[in-house]
């Protein structure tokens, strides 16, 4: 069987390590995932990190609004001790140290711009220009929850690869995509059914569903053609492609 289904870690390899952490971005590196997926915030003085909750609270042992601490503030977190002992002294990654680790590897990387909640202003521009000062720009998918983020990123750069991300069932949202500048679909699992796989292809638009985690549906993604999935363990991902390929 072809597969041309990539896979993409989802925070790294989250099911792993602790998510949007560098341990968790390099075990999907080691694990042959094509890609990562990760989320981006601005801090108070408009860094951007990779975390994926508004706040610091679920995933460090600090607890505020990545909003409202400094980049210094977050530095001193520990990112790792609440995943596992082990994963201790972990840190918040800057998008800029992530990039720089990135540039040298072959993995794409899906940026996803968390300015639904907090509309952090600027957060387009700024992620741009840090992807032109590592000249990656064309290995990166910018995706958000929030469509006015995607129609800004496209009207900034049109060659930008742009992916809408929804949870629900959007009524040929390849339409949708097309007309707002986007170039792909992420799509929450239950709505990544065959009949969306397939009009999406139609109109050659790729479809990368998340957070697919488990084994049948893996291998149900995979034969339904979908361009990439986005999972927490890419490691299993990639051994059960290679397994359905023999
Ligand atoms: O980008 C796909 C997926 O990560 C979106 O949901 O909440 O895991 O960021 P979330
Ligand atoms: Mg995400």
């Amino acid at each position: 069987m072809t597969i041309n289904t990539l896979v993409f870690g989802h925070r790294g390899s989250a099911g792993t390590h602790p998510e949007n952490t560098m341990e968790s971005f390099q075990a999907a590196l080691d694990a042959g995932a094509e890609g990562i997926e990760f989320d981006v915030h601005l801090t108070k003085d408009l860094v951007p990190v990779i975390l994926h909750d508004e706040t610091v609270d679920r995933t460090t042992n600090g607890t505020g609004w990545i909003k409202d601490l400094t980049y210094l503030e977050l530095q001193e977190l520990d990112a790792g001790s609440w995943f596992a002992p082990s994963f201790k002294g972990a840190s918040i990654p800057s998008l800029e140290e992530v990039l720089q680790w990135a540039a040298p590897t072959r993995l794409l990387l899906n940026i996803e711009l968390k300015s639904g909640v907090v509309r952090y202003q600027g957060i387009e521009k700024i992620i741009l220009d840090l992807l032109y000062k590592y000249n990656l720009k064309d290995r990166v998918i910018l995706s958000s929850f929030n469509h006015y983020s995607v129609v800004e990123i496209h009207q900034l750069d049109p060659e930008i690869e742009t992916a809408i991300i929804f949870m629900e069932g959007i009524y040929e949202p390849w339409d949708y995509a097309k007309r707002i500048g986007a170039h792909g679909l992420h799509c929450y699992i239950p709505v990544a059914v065959p009949e969306l796989l397939m009009g999406a292809r139609k109109a050659g638009m790729p479809v990368r569903p998340f957070t697919v985690n488990e084994e049948s549906h893996i291998t149900s993604l995979i034969k339904g053609e979908a361009s990439a999935i986005i999972t927490d363990w890419p490691e299993k991902a990639v051994q059960i492609r290679k397994a359905l390929s023999n």
